[in-house]
Protein backbone atom coordinates (compact mmCIF):
# COMPACT_ATOMS: atom_id res chain seq x y z
CA UNK A 1 0.00 0.00 0.00
CA UNK A 2 1.07 3.42 -0.35
CA UNK A 3 0.95 5.09 3.13
CA UNK A 4 0.88 8.80 4.18
CA UNK A 5 2.37 9.47 7.89
CA UNK A 6 1.22 12.85 8.98
CA UNK A 7 3.86 13.67 11.65
CA UNK A 8 5.83 11.05 9.96
CA UNK A 9 9.51 12.39 11.40
CA UNK A 10 8.47 12.54 14.46
CA UNK A 11 8.85 10.24 17.72
CA UNK A 12 6.50 7.67 17.01
CA UNK A 13 6.00 8.72 13.19
CA UNK A 14 9.85 7.56 12.56
CA UNK A 15 9.36 3.95 14.14
CA UNK A 16 6.25 3.59 12.49
CA UNK A 17 7.57 4.63 9.42
CA UNK A 18 10.64 1.86 9.40
CA UNK A 19 7.91 -0.88 10.16
CA UNK A 20 5.54 -0.18 7.69
CA UNK A 21 8.86 0.25 4.76
CA UNK A 22 10.01 -2.92 5.99
CA UNK A 23 6.80 -4.46 5.65
CA UNK A 24 7.09 -3.74 1.80
CA UNK A 25 4.66 -0.19 2.01
CA UNK A 26 6.21 2.79 0.21
CA UNK A 27 5.79 5.36 2.92
CA UNK A 28 5.22 9.32 2.12
CA UNK A 29 5.85 11.54 5.37
CA UNK A 30 4.07 14.86 5.83
CA UNK A 31 5.46 16.73 8.22
CA UNK A 32 6.15 20.73 9.29
CA UNK A 33 8.83 19.65 11.68
CA UNK A 34 7.57 22.01 14.38
CA UNK A 35 8.73 19.06 16.95
CA UNK A 36 11.16 16.92 14.50
CA UNK A 37 14.24 17.11 13.33
CA UNK A 38 14.87 17.42 9.53
CA UNK A 39 17.78 14.67 10.03
CA UNK A 40 15.70 12.12 10.56
CA UNK A 41 14.39 11.43 6.58
CA UNK A 42 18.12 11.02 6.10
CA UNK A 43 18.18 8.56 9.43
CA UNK A 44 15.62 6.45 8.09
CA UNK A 45 16.30 6.21 4.29
CA UNK A 46 19.92 4.57 6.47
CA UNK A 47 17.47 2.23 8.05
CA UNK A 48 15.79 1.32 5.41
CA UNK A 49 18.25 1.24 2.43
CA UNK A 50 16.04 3.14 0.15
CA UNK A 51 15.07 6.99 -0.38
CA UNK A 52 11.67 8.38 1.37
CA UNK A 53 9.59 10.86 0.01
CA UNK A 54 9.00 13.97 2.58
CA UNK A 55 6.68 16.60 2.39
CA UNK A 56 7.69 19.36 4.57
CA UNK A 57 3.96 21.31 5.16
CA UNK A 58 1.20 22.02 8.15
CA UNK A 59 -1.63 19.63 8.16
CA UNK A 60 -3.99 22.25 8.14
CA UNK A 61 -2.83 23.38 4.30
CA UNK A 62 -5.48 21.02 3.16
CA UNK A 63 -4.69 21.76 -0.56
CA UNK A 64 -1.31 20.61 -0.32
CA UNK A 65 -2.60 17.49 1.77
CA UNK A 66 -4.48 16.67 -1.01
CA UNK A 67 -2.03 17.00 -3.74
CA UNK A 68 0.30 14.74 -1.26
CA UNK A 69 -2.95 12.41 -1.40
CA UNK A 70 -3.38 12.46 -5.41
CA UNK A 71 -0.04 12.58 -6.39
CA UNK A 72 1.27 9.35 -4.28
CA UNK A 73 -1.76 7.84 -4.92
CA UNK A 74 -1.87 7.08 -1.17
CA UNK A 75 -4.19 3.92 0.03
CA UNK A 76 -4.08 4.78 3.84
CA UNK A 77 -2.93 7.55 6.29
CA UNK A 78 -1.43 7.17 9.45
CA UNK A 79 -2.20 10.83 11.67
CA UNK A 80 0.07 10.82 13.94
CA UNK A 81 0.88 14.93 13.54
CA UNK A 82 0.08 16.33 16.73
CA UNK A 83 0.74 18.81 19.67
CA UNK A 84 1.35 16.52 22.97
CA UNK A 85 2.75 18.36 26.27
CA UNK A 86 0.24 18.60 28.56
CA UNK A 87 1.37 21.30 30.63
CA UNK A 88 1.85 23.31 27.48
CA UNK A 89 -2.12 22.49 26.44
CA UNK A 90 -3.10 23.95 29.89
CA UNK A 91 -1.39 26.95 28.99
CA UNK A 92 -2.04 27.28 25.18
CA UNK A 93 -5.57 25.88 24.41
CA UNK A 94 -5.93 27.57 21.53
CA UNK A 95 -2.79 26.43 19.77
CA UNK A 96 -3.85 23.05 20.56
CA UNK A 97 -7.48 22.74 19.76
CA UNK A 98 -6.30 24.42 16.60
CA UNK A 99 -3.70 22.20 15.99
CA UNK A 100 -4.77 18.71 17.00
CA UNK A 101 -8.49 19.51 16.14
CA UNK A 102 -8.73 21.69 13.19
CA UNK A 103 -5.47 19.87 11.33
CA UNK A 104 -7.85 16.43 11.68
CA UNK A 105 -10.65 18.48 10.42
CA UNK A 106 -8.34 19.74 7.05
CA UNK A 107 -7.32 15.81 6.70
CA UNK A 108 -10.19 14.26 6.88
CA UNK A 109 -11.78 17.29 4.15
CA UNK A 110 -8.57 16.48 1.93
CA UNK A 111 -9.10 12.76 2.19
CA UNK A 112 -12.79 12.92 1.53
CA UNK A 113 -12.23 15.03 -1.58
CA UNK A 114 -9.80 12.84 -2.88
CA UNK A 115 -11.89 9.20 -2.01
CA UNK A 116 -8.87 8.23 0.72
CA UNK A 117 -10.75 6.58 3.54
CA UNK A 118 -8.65 4.46 5.65
CA UNK A 119 -7.34 6.49 8.66
CA UNK A 120 -5.17 5.26 11.07
CA UNK A 121 -5.11 7.66 14.79
CA UNK A 122 -2.55 7.99 16.92
CA UNK A 123 -4.94 8.39 20.43
CA UNK A 124 -4.19 8.02 23.95
CA UNK A 125 -4.22 6.22 27.19
CA UNK A 126 -5.22 10.10 28.55
CA UNK A 127 -9.02 9.60 27.05
CA UNK A 128 -9.83 7.38 30.13
CA UNK A 129 -9.31 10.14 32.19
CA UNK A 130 -9.08 8.96 36.01
CA UNK A 131 -9.49 4.62 36.04
CA UNK A 132 -12.54 3.68 37.59
CA UNK A 133 -11.06 0.11 37.21
CA UNK A 134 -7.48 -1.63 36.12
CA UNK A 135 -6.46 -2.99 33.59
CA UNK A 136 -8.13 -0.65 31.49
CA UNK A 137 -10.19 -2.12 28.29
CA UNK A 138 -11.69 0.19 25.45
CA UNK A 139 -15.22 -0.23 27.34
CA UNK A 140 -13.94 2.09 29.81
CA UNK A 141 -16.06 5.63 30.22
CA UNK A 142 -13.55 8.12 28.50
CA UNK A 143 -13.01 11.82 29.62
CA UNK A 144 -10.54 14.50 29.51
CA UNK A 145 -8.76 16.15 32.30
CA UNK A 146 -6.25 18.55 30.18
CA UNK A 147 -7.38 19.98 26.57
CA UNK A 148 -4.65 18.20 25.29
CA UNK A 149 -6.74 15.33 25.97
CA UNK A 150 -9.80 16.79 25.44
CA UNK A 151 -8.47 17.10 21.90
CA UNK A 152 -7.97 13.34 21.44
CA UNK A 153 -11.52 13.31 22.92
CA UNK A 154 -12.87 15.59 20.31
CA UNK A 155 -11.01 14.03 17.30
CA UNK A 156 -11.68 9.99 18.36
CA UNK A 157 -15.59 11.63 19.00
CA UNK A 158 -15.59 13.33 15.21
CA UNK A 159 -14.16 9.91 13.62
CA UNK A 160 -16.88 8.39 14.93
CA UNK A 161 -19.01 10.42 13.42
CA UNK A 162 -17.76 10.39 10.08
CA UNK A 163 -17.77 6.43 10.13
CA UNK A 164 -21.43 6.34 10.58
CA UNK A 165 -22.09 9.62 8.11
CA UNK A 166 -20.56 7.12 5.18
CA UNK A 167 -20.26 3.13 5.02
CA UNK A 168 -16.79 3.29 2.85
CA UNK A 169 -14.66 4.90 6.16
CA UNK A 170 -12.13 2.14 7.98
CA UNK A 171 -10.90 4.16 10.73
CA UNK A 172 -8.69 3.02 13.83
CA UNK A 173 -8.20 4.65 16.94
CA UNK A 174 -5.02 3.44 18.56
CA UNK A 175 -4.76 4.40 22.62
CA UNK A 176 -1.57 4.35 23.06
CA UNK A 177 -0.25 3.76 26.57
CA UNK A 178 3.54 4.77 27.36
CA UNK A 179 5.71 4.34 24.68
CA UNK A 180 9.36 4.34 25.16
CA UNK A 181 12.90 3.14 23.48
CA UNK A 182 14.17 3.23 20.10
CA UNK A 183 14.34 1.82 16.95
CA UNK A 184 18.10 -0.74 18.03
CA UNK A 185 20.32 0.82 15.09
CA UNK A 186 20.31 3.84 17.52
CA UNK A 187 19.54 5.84 15.06
CA UNK A 188 16.29 7.18 15.41
CA UNK A 189 14.74 7.96 18.93
CA UNK A 190 13.18 10.62 21.39
CA UNK A 191 14.43 13.49 21.09
CA UNK A 192 12.50 16.13 23.07
CA UNK A 193 13.48 19.82 22.95
CA UNK A 194 14.63 21.42 26.31
CA UNK A 195 14.23 19.48 29.53
CA UNK A 196 12.03 16.56 29.01
CA UNK A 197 8.16 16.09 30.67
CA UNK A 198 8.50 12.54 30.33
CA UNK A 199 10.22 9.79 32.74
CA UNK A 200 12.29 7.84 29.98
CA UNK A 201 13.86 10.77 28.57
CA UNK A 202 14.26 12.56 31.53
CA UNK A 203 15.88 9.26 32.86
CA UNK A 204 18.61 9.02 29.81
CA UNK A 205 19.60 12.46 30.87
CA UNK A 206 20.24 11.92 34.18
CA UNK A 207 22.35 9.02 33.24
CA UNK A 208 24.25 10.62 30.77
CA UNK A 209 25.10 13.66 32.87
CA UNK A 210 22.66 16.36 31.36
CA UNK A 211 20.44 16.45 34.09
CA UNK A 212 21.61 16.14 38.13
CA UNK A 213 18.90 13.75 39.50
CA UNK A 214 15.52 12.43 38.48
CA UNK A 215 12.77 14.33 40.44
CA UNK A 216 10.14 11.51 41.49
CA UNK A 217 7.13 12.55 41.40
CA UNK A 218 5.62 11.71 44.33
CA UNK A 219 6.20 8.03 46.57
CA UNK A 220 3.01 7.91 48.81
CA UNK A 221 0.72 6.95 45.83
CA UNK A 222 -1.39 3.61 46.62
CA UNK A 223 0.66 1.57 44.39
CA UNK A 224 3.28 -1.57 46.04
CA UNK A 225 5.88 1.23 46.68
CA UNK A 226 4.49 4.26 46.22
CA UNK A 227 5.31 6.00 43.23
CA UNK A 228 3.28 5.80 39.85
CA UNK A 229 3.04 2.87 37.71
CA UNK A 230 2.66 2.81 34.04
CA UNK A 231 2.22 0.80 30.72
CA UNK A 232 5.64 1.30 29.13
CA UNK A 233 5.61 0.00 25.38
CA UNK A 234 8.43 -0.55 23.45
CA UNK A 235 8.31 2.31 20.55
CA UNK A 236 9.02 -0.59 17.77
CA UNK A 237 6.01 -2.63 19.54
CA UNK A 238 4.03 0.08 19.00
CA UNK A 239 5.25 0.60 15.42
CA UNK A 240 4.41 -3.00 14.77
CA UNK A 241 0.96 -2.26 16.31
CA UNK A 242 0.71 -0.01 13.27
CA UNK A 243 0.83 -2.58 10.38
CA UNK A 244 -1.24 -5.14 12.68
CA UNK A 245 -4.05 -2.08 12.43
CA UNK A 246 -3.59 -1.36 8.45
CA UNK A 247 -4.06 -5.14 7.96
CA UNK A 248 -7.20 -5.70 10.16
CA UNK A 249 -8.75 -2.35 8.33
CA UNK A 250 -8.44 -3.65 4.59
CA UNK A 251 -9.77 -6.85 5.62
CA UNK A 252 -12.37 -6.04 7.78
CA UNK A 253 -15.80 -3.78 7.26
CA UNK A 254 -16.06 -0.19 7.15
CA UNK A 255 -16.69 1.28 10.68
CA UNK A 256 -14.55 3.07 13.30
CA UNK A 257 -12.34 0.87 15.87
CA UNK A 258 -10.47 1.52 19.38
CA UNK A 259 -8.01 -0.34 20.01
CA UNK A 260 -5.22 -0.15 23.24
CA UNK A 261 -1.91 -0.65 22.16
CA UNK A 262 -0.58 -1.39 25.49
CA UNK A 263 1.47 -4.53 27.15
CA UNK A 264 -0.70 -5.16 30.31
CA UNK A 265 2.13 -4.71 32.48
CA UNK A 266 2.40 -1.88 34.80
CA UNK A 267 6.04 -0.62 36.64
CA UNK A 268 6.57 1.79 39.26
CA UNK A 269 8.82 5.22 38.61
CA UNK A 270 10.95 3.21 41.30
CA UNK A 271 11.06 -0.11 39.33
CA UNK A 272 11.86 1.62 36.13
CA UNK A 273 14.84 3.71 37.85
CA UNK A 274 16.33 0.16 38.74
CA UNK A 275 15.81 -0.97 35.55
CA UNK A 276 17.82 1.99 33.88
CA UNK A 277 20.43 1.60 36.73
CA UNK A 278 21.06 -2.07 35.73
CA UNK A 279 21.40 -0.99 31.64
CA UNK A 280 24.14 1.60 32.65
CA UNK A 281 25.84 0.05 35.36
CA UNK A 282 25.98 2.75 37.87
CA UNK A 283 23.67 4.57 40.49
CA UNK A 284 21.47 7.26 39.55
CA UNK A 285 20.88 10.18 41.59
CA UNK A 286 16.84 10.46 42.12
CA UNK A 287 15.13 12.98 44.70
CA UNK A 288 11.36 12.61 45.96
CA UNK A 289 9.64 15.78 44.92
CA UNK A 290 6.10 16.35 45.33
CA UNK A 291 3.30 14.78 43.19
CA UNK A 292 2.34 16.73 39.87
CA UNK A 293 -0.65 17.70 39.14
CA UNK A 294 -2.70 15.69 37.25
CA UNK A 295 -0.94 12.22 37.79
CA UNK A 296 -2.63 9.61 38.82
CA UNK A 297 -1.46 6.39 40.88
CA UNK A 298 -1.60 3.80 38.10
CA UNK A 299 -2.59 3.26 34.60
CA UNK A 300 -2.24 0.08 32.62
CA UNK A 301 -3.93 -1.50 29.65
CA UNK A 302 -5.83 -4.70 29.16
CA UNK A 303 -4.10 -5.85 25.75
CA UNK A 304 -6.87 -8.53 25.35
CA UNK A 305 -8.57 -6.43 22.59
CA UNK A 306 -6.08 -5.90 19.89
CA UNK A 307 -4.35 -9.54 20.87
CA UNK A 308 -7.96 -10.89 19.86
CA UNK A 309 -8.78 -8.68 16.55
CA UNK A 310 -5.12 -7.39 15.54
CA UNK A 311 -3.30 -10.98 16.16
CA UNK A 312 -0.71 -8.56 17.91
CA UNK A 313 1.20 -8.16 20.82
CA UNK A 314 4.17 -6.27 22.69
CA UNK A 315 6.81 -8.43 22.27
CA UNK A 316 9.57 -6.50 24.12
CA UNK A 317 10.72 -6.04 27.82
CA UNK A 318 11.59 -3.66 30.23
CA UNK A 319 15.27 -4.18 29.61
CA UNK A 320 15.31 -4.20 25.58
CA UNK A 321 13.20 -0.57 26.61
CA UNK A 322 15.88 0.64 28.77
CA UNK A 323 18.72 -0.47 26.61
CA UNK A 324 17.56 0.93 22.98
CA UNK A 325 16.67 4.30 25.31
CA UNK A 326 20.52 4.13 26.67
CA UNK A 327 21.98 3.60 22.92
CA UNK A 328 20.09 6.07 21.32
CA UNK A 329 20.82 8.55 24.15
CA UNK A 330 24.55 8.06 23.88
CA UNK A 331 24.42 8.32 20.05
CA UNK A 332 22.64 11.81 20.75
CA UNK A 333 25.33 12.81 23.12
CA UNK A 334 28.01 12.09 20.86
CA UNK A 335 26.28 14.68 18.07
P1 LIG B 1 6.23 13.98 18.19
O1 LIG B 1 6.05 15.39 18.62
O2 LIG B 1 7.58 13.38 18.26
O3 LIG B 1 5.69 13.79 16.68
C1 LIG B 1 4.64 14.55 16.16
C2 LIG B 1 5.07 15.03 14.79
O4 LIG B 1 4.00 15.79 14.22
C3 LIG B 1 6.29 15.95 14.83
O5 LIG B 1 7.22 15.52 13.87
C4 LIG B 1 5.73 17.33 14.48
O6 LIG B 1 6.68 18.11 13.80
C5 LIG B 1 4.53 16.95 13.62
N1 LIG B 1 3.45 17.95 13.62
C6 LIG B 1 2.83 18.52 14.68
N2 LIG B 1 1.89 19.36 14.27
C7 LIG B 1 1.89 19.32 12.91
C8 LIG B 1 1.12 19.97 11.90
N3 LIG B 1 0.18 20.86 12.21
N4 LIG B 1 1.38 19.68 10.61
C9 LIG B 1 2.34 18.79 10.28
N5 LIG B 1 3.10 18.15 11.19
C10 LIG B 1 2.87 18.41 12.49
O7 LIG B 1 5.18 13.11 19.02
P2 LIG B 1 5.03 11.55 19.13
O8 LIG B 1 5.43 11.14 20.50
O9 LIG B 1 5.66 10.88 17.97
O10 LIG B 1 3.45 11.42 19.07
C11 LIG B 1 2.78 11.14 17.84
C12 LIG B 1 1.28 11.11 18.12
O11 LIG B 1 1.00 10.14 19.12
C13 LIG B 1 0.74 12.45 18.65
O12 LIG B 1 -0.53 12.66 18.06
C14 LIG B 1 0.61 12.20 20.14
O13 LIG B 1 -0.41 12.98 20.72
C15 LIG B 1 0.25 10.72 20.17
N6 LIG B 1 0.62 10.09 21.45
C16 LIG B 1 1.91 10.15 21.88
C17 LIG B 1 2.25 9.56 23.10
C18 LIG B 1 3.66 9.62 23.62
O14 LIG B 1 3.89 9.32 24.78
N7 LIG B 1 4.66 9.95 22.81
C19 LIG B 1 1.28 8.91 23.87
C20 LIG B 1 -0.03 8.88 23.39
C21 LIG B 1 -0.35 9.46 22.16
C1 LIG C 1 2.13 11.87 30.37
C2 LIG C 1 0.88 12.71 30.22
C3 LIG C 1 -0.07 12.00 29.28
C4 LIG C 1 0.62 11.78 27.93
C5 LIG C 1 1.93 11.01 28.16
C6 LIG C 1 2.71 10.88 26.88
C7 LIG C 1 0.62 14.02 32.28
C8 LIG C 1 -0.16 14.18 33.54
N1 LIG C 1 0.29 12.93 31.54
O1 LIG C 1 1.76 10.59 30.84
O2 LIG C 1 -1.25 12.73 29.09
O3 LIG C 1 -0.23 11.03 27.05
O4 LIG C 1 2.74 11.70 29.11
O5 LIG C 1 3.15 12.12 26.41
O6 LIG C 1 1.49 14.81 31.95
N2 LIG C 1 7.69 10.90 36.56
C9 LIG C 1 8.57 11.24 37.55
N3 LIG C 1 9.56 12.14 37.25
C10 LIG C 1 9.70 12.71 36.01
C11 LIG C 1 8.77 12.34 35.00
C12 LIG C 1 7.77 11.45 35.31
O7 LIG C 1 8.48 10.75 38.68
O8 LIG C 1 10.61 13.52 35.81
C13 LIG C 1 6.64 9.91 36.86
C14 LIG C 1 5.21 10.42 36.71
O9 LIG C 1 4.76 10.98 37.91
C15 LIG C 1 4.47 9.13 36.32
C16 LIG C 1 5.52 8.33 35.55
O10 LIG C 1 6.77 8.87 35.92
O11 LIG C 1 4.14 8.39 37.48
C17 LIG C 1 5.37 8.46 34.03
O12 LIG C 1 5.31 9.83 33.69
P1 LIG C 1 5.33 10.33 32.16
O13 LIG C 1 6.44 9.65 31.44
O14 LIG C 1 5.30 11.82 32.17
O15 LIG C 1 3.98 9.74 31.57
P2 LIG C 1 2.46 9.92 32.07
O16 LIG C 1 2.36 10.82 33.24
O17 LIG C 1 1.88 8.56 32.20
Amino acid sequence: MNILLTGGAGYIGSHAAVALAQAGHQVVLFDNFCNSRHEVAQRLQTIIGHPLVVIEADIRQTDLLEKALRDHAIDAVVHFAGLKAVGESVAEPIGYYANNVQGTISLLQAMHNTHVKTLVFSSSATVYGVPHYLPLDESHPTSATNPYGRTKLHIEEMLGDVAQSDPTWRIACLRYFNPVGAHDSGLIGEEPNGPPNNLMPYLARVASGQLPQLNIFGNDYDTPDGTGVRDYIHVMDLAAGHLAALDFLTTHPHGRYVFNLGTGQGYSVMEMLRAFETVVGKPLPFHIAPRRAGDVASCYANPGFAASQLNWRAKLDLKAMCESTWQFQQRAARG
